[in-house]
């Protein structure tokens, strides 16, 4: 017997003696649940209709009691809302191709509980010879498109110097020419292949010049991992480190997370970053912020500088 009405209850003889088996609940969107019968004052089945069919109701219902025993596997979020390193201004470098790629980059982020982002181009000589000339626009056109889209997050730039003749060249024009972040600090970094044969003197004539170096991903470095005093080394003579989210996670493979979470684990990481370029990579990292290692990050850096950032000038 169909149910015409949502507030139509059906209890007892139709029910209970009037339908075979098949029949019981004859109408699709009618939902069994037990009650008192009013009539018989025993323990009867009655029919809800409910609008969705027996077999998908159950589950809604079951979703729903279930939340109050189980706990709800939330998006992980970082410990932090400042990032320094990302490649999302569009169309500048290997990062992000267009704006709207930006905009999805930057939603990630923002669920992630970024709120302050420091977006920092390659300068590499020969291949993204970035300047404020292509940075600040692209900036610009980045702003005006999440304005557009109503994003409440703070985007401001700088750079991720590729330790190279170009950034001798920038240096030697003097520092004015460098686009550092907040506390005159610098996000450099080397080559893949090889370290600059004088890495120890930029490093050095970087602080005697009041610029704090953030060697950005050491340990995607992988000349280094043979001999890890290198990282003793350079960060007991000043060099604060920035270690990826990514490296953590194990996106660029097992010895790249190894030496990653040495670092952590040996005191040597000041700054996390994303080195954010694709939404591949935004799709890896969300990920990991919902797995149990991630939690275990916050208490190997409890003084991380990352939100000094959004503080400092
Ligand atoms: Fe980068």
């Amino acid at each position: 017997m169909p149910l015409r009405s949502p507030f139509t209850i059906f209890v007892h003889k139709k029910m209970r003696h009037g339908a075979t088996r098949g029949q019981r609940f004859p109408h699709k969107e009618a939902l069994p649940v037990s009650a008192v019968c009013f009539l018989c004052k025993g323990i009867s089945t009655i029919a809800i209709r409910y609008g969705r069919s027996p077999r998908a109701v159950p589950n809604t219902i079951k979703d729903k009691s279930m939340k109050w025993f189980r706990k709800e596997k939330e998006a992980g979020r970082l410990f932090y809302s400042t990032d320094l390193h990302s490649h999302i201004l569009p169309g500048i470098d290997d990062g992000s191709p267009d704006v709207d790629t930006s905009i999805q980059l930057l939603r990630a982020m923002q669920s992630w509980g970024i709120k302050h982002i420091f977006a920092t181009p390659h300068i590499i000589d020969d291949v993204y010879e970035n300047s404020p000339a292509t940075i600040e626009p692209a900036c610009q056109v980045l702003k005006a498109k999440m304005t557009q889209e109503g994003i409440d997050m703070e985007v401001r730039y700088s750079a991720e110097y590729r330790m190279d003749e170009h950034f001798r060249e920038l240096r030697q024009s003097g520092t004015t020419a460098l686009i550092p972040l907040p506390g005159q600090r610098l996000l450099v970094e080397n080559s893949f292949l090889q370290a600059p044969i004088d890495l120890d003197e930029i490093l050095f004539r970087l602080m005697l010049d009041g610029i704090q170096p953030i060697l950005a991903h050491p340990e995607r470095y992988r000349y280094f991992h043979e001999n890890k005093e290198i990282y003793h080394h350079l960060h007991s003579n000043g060099c604060h480190f920035q270690v990826n989210l990514l490296s953590l996670a194990g996106y660029y493979g097992k010895t790249i997370k190894e030496v990653a979470w040495w670092l952590c684990k040996n005191g040597m990481v000041e700054f996390l970053g994303s080195d954010l370029h694709t939404m591949e990579q935004a799709d890896a990292i969300s990920a990991w912020l919902s797995s149990k290692e991630f939690r275990k990050v916050e208490e190997l850096l409890p003084s991380l500088q990352n939100d000094r950032l959004s503080t400092d000038k």
